[in-house]
């Protein structure tokens, strides 16, 4: 049955034109990407079968090059005169948009394979993005790759990839990334940040604090993080939203993780009393579910934090599922599975998006393919441009964790940046520990990307810490590559309310809500203040050390060594610091 209307879709395109077939009949393959092992943790499982059909995203290189940098970098650069102008979907659209050479390059490739173009499931409105079905006999053919199931037992996901993959000579010029091919990466098999400390029996502390003044920050913040602790620690205790009709903070979550409203309102009666029956949206994206019986750590941590620190700021939870999951010897078609691009697309076809956006999850970036993180992460940048914040938390790893050996078959120890931290585009938040003063926590990500250039806006500072390290861990980073965190906020013993209990958890999970809900209230600032949002803030960051508090002790050590250490200045440990929303106000009104 099956196969038969398989047949019926792709007949009337097996017959390739005598020009097509001149052109595509012996390309000259020439390697995209490919891995030198099966990417770790990953095993062979089986062979799919060739009529398996997968959702084969090509993503099209820009007619216009860099514009669209260009452009994002005026918007957000304080001072210039386009500053917080940002760009329309459409004006992005049109900066984003592949020559017509290159739509019709790959069409053509696409008919002469037998895959209907005009077919395409998706494609983006700029044009730089179409999905396909094919089957994996064809993508097989097109790329000269050989498919294979693979399996992650730690997180029991099976995908259907090649580790390598290989296009005709002519469309380099033309087709950036093919994926599904060797990102491996699932919205299962990511790593988020967060962890639960300890369940914590319910000693009635005193963390209500309602009378708190605002520069002082209660002892038990020391041991037990809340809302009225982070008001006093970033300085917005007293602040009330009045922008929130257009105001939102996004929360984007992955790995089948459910922000659950009953635990919200528990959440809310005990540390934000005032913010009681408040509630937030929860979009689905790609078939992503709202499990409301099966409340997430993650998830639970990210809203309650980021509801409690913007209320009454509009709150979204954006939950991306990979389902259906792909099960091998089943007969279903599956979609791809992956974390970025499904959740990418969705939001930049949407015409308002939020203008602050935090993710807690993460990866090694040598795990993620050049091709497919470069991407990515110009993706990211079309978010900026369009006026909104993207903050990532930094990872919980300190430089590497665990595993801090290279996987380009030299097996060489180095440290381990991640991404998407590593993008110039995003904010990556760092983790900070006790209180007065807070100090860079062990497990804080940080470090410099091997895939993206240092970006002129952090350049100078972070040039100099560079220079004061000396010898230091010298041959395990790379000095001219982009440098992360950006900023930092506290990383311990938050309490969350899961399914009805107390508990306390940690990461830079809880740093990065803690930051975008500061983010959230100064856009609201500037709203109602007549201004447009922030949008992408780093160039702000680094020209205004002032709007933040510098964290000077601790470090994150890792792959044997002591990591790098906090200092004064920016540190890969907690970026410029953590941000002080009354030295930002006039900041960001002035920008
Ligand atoms: C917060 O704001 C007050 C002024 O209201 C200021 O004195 C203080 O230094 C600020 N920073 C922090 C981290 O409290
Ligand atoms: C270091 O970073 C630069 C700039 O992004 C990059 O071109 C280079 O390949 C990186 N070096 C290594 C060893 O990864």
């Amino acid at each position: 049955m099956r196969s038969l209307v398989f047949l019926a879709y792709f007949l009337p395109f097996c017959v390739s034109t005598p020009l097509a077939s001149k052109r595509w009949d012996d390309p000259e393959l020439v390697e995209k990407h490919s891995w030198v092992a099966v990417p770790s943790g990953w095993e062979l499982h089986s062979i799919p079968s060739a009529d398996h059909v997968i959702d084969m995203r090509i993503g099209l290189a820009k007619e216009k090059g860099n514009e669209l940098i260009s452009a994002l970098y005026e918007v957000s650069m304080p001072g210039h005169e386009r500053y917080g102008k940002h760009l329309s979907k459409e004006e992005v659209d049109a900066l984003v948009a592949p020559h017509p050479d290159s739509v019709e390059a790959v069409e053509s490739w696409l008919s002469f394979h037998g895959v209907n173009p005009d077919d395409s499931s998706f494609r983006s409105s700029s044009g730089s993005w179409i999905t396909v079905p094919v089957t994996v006999a064809q993508a097989e053919r097109m790329l000269g790759a050989e498919y294979g199931v693979y399996y992650h037992a730690e997180s029991a996901s099976y995908v259907v990839r090649t580790l390598g993959y290989s296009l005709p000579r002519e469309l380099h010029d033309h087709i950036k990334v093919m994926s599904p091919t060797t990102y491996f990466g699932t919205v299962k098999s990511m790593k988020t940040a967060s962890f639960i400390q300890q369940e914590v029996e319910d000693e009635d502390e005193d963390e209500t604090a309602t009378e708190l003044d605002a520069a002082v920050v209660p002892s038990s913040c020391a041991s037990a993080i809340t809302i009225s602790c982070l008001q006093a620690l970033y300085n917005t205790t007293g602040y009330v939203p009045t922008a929130t009709d257009r105001n939102i903070l996004g929360v984007a979550g992955y790995l089948e993780e459910f922000a659950n409203r009953a635990d919200l309102q528990t959440f809310l009666r005990r540390f934000r009393s005032e913010a009681v029956g408040t509630t937030f949206d929860t979009v689905l994206v790609n078939d992503g579910e709202d499990d409301q019986s099966d409340p997430g750590v993650e998830a639970n941590l990210d809203i309650q934090y980021t509801v409690g620190l913007s209320f009454p700021t509009p709150n979204i939870y954006y939950s991306t599922g990979g389902s259906p999951p792909f099960i091998p010897d089943s007969d279903t078609s599956t979609n791809t599975n992956e974390p970025y691009l499904d959740w990418l697309n969705f939001i930049l076809a949407e015409d308002t998006i939020p203008q602050t956006i935090t993710t807690s999850y993460g990866e090694n970036e040598q795990t993620v393919p050049f091709d497919y993180a470069s991407s990515v992460c110009e993706l990211f940048a079309e978010l900026g441009a369009r006026g909104s914040t993207v903050l990532f938390s930094s990872g919980d790893s300190g430089v590497g964790g665990s595993d801090c050996t290279t996987n380009d078959g030299t097996n060489r120890v180095r440290f381990q940046p991640a991404f998407p931290a590593g993008c110039p585009f995003v904010t990556a938040v760092g983790g900070t520990e006790s209180v007065n003063p807070e100090v860079a926590v062990d497990f804080s990500g940080g470090g410099f990307s091997n895939y993206f250039a240092m970006p002129e806006y952090q350049a100078e500072t972070v040039n100099a810490y560079v220079a004061d390290l000396g010898t230091t861990n010298a041959g395990l980073f790379n000095t001219s590559g982009r440098a992360y965190p950006d900023l930092a906020a506290h990383g311990v013993d938050f309490r969350v309310i899961i399914g009805g209990s107390l508990f306390s958890v940690g990461g830079t999970s809880a740093s990065s809500p803690t930051v975008a809900a500061v983010v959230a209230l100064l856009n609201d600032y500037r709203l109602s203040n007549g201004l447009s949002s922030l949008g992408f803030l780093n160039p702000l960051i680094y020209a205004s050390p002032e709007g933040f508090v510098d964290i000077t002790s601790g470090s994150n050590p890792g792959c044997d060594t002591d990591g790098f250490p906090a200092t004064v200045g920016w540190d890969p440990v907690t970026g410029m610091g953590t941000p002080d929303f009354v030295a930002l106000q006039p900041i960001v009104l002035g920008a």
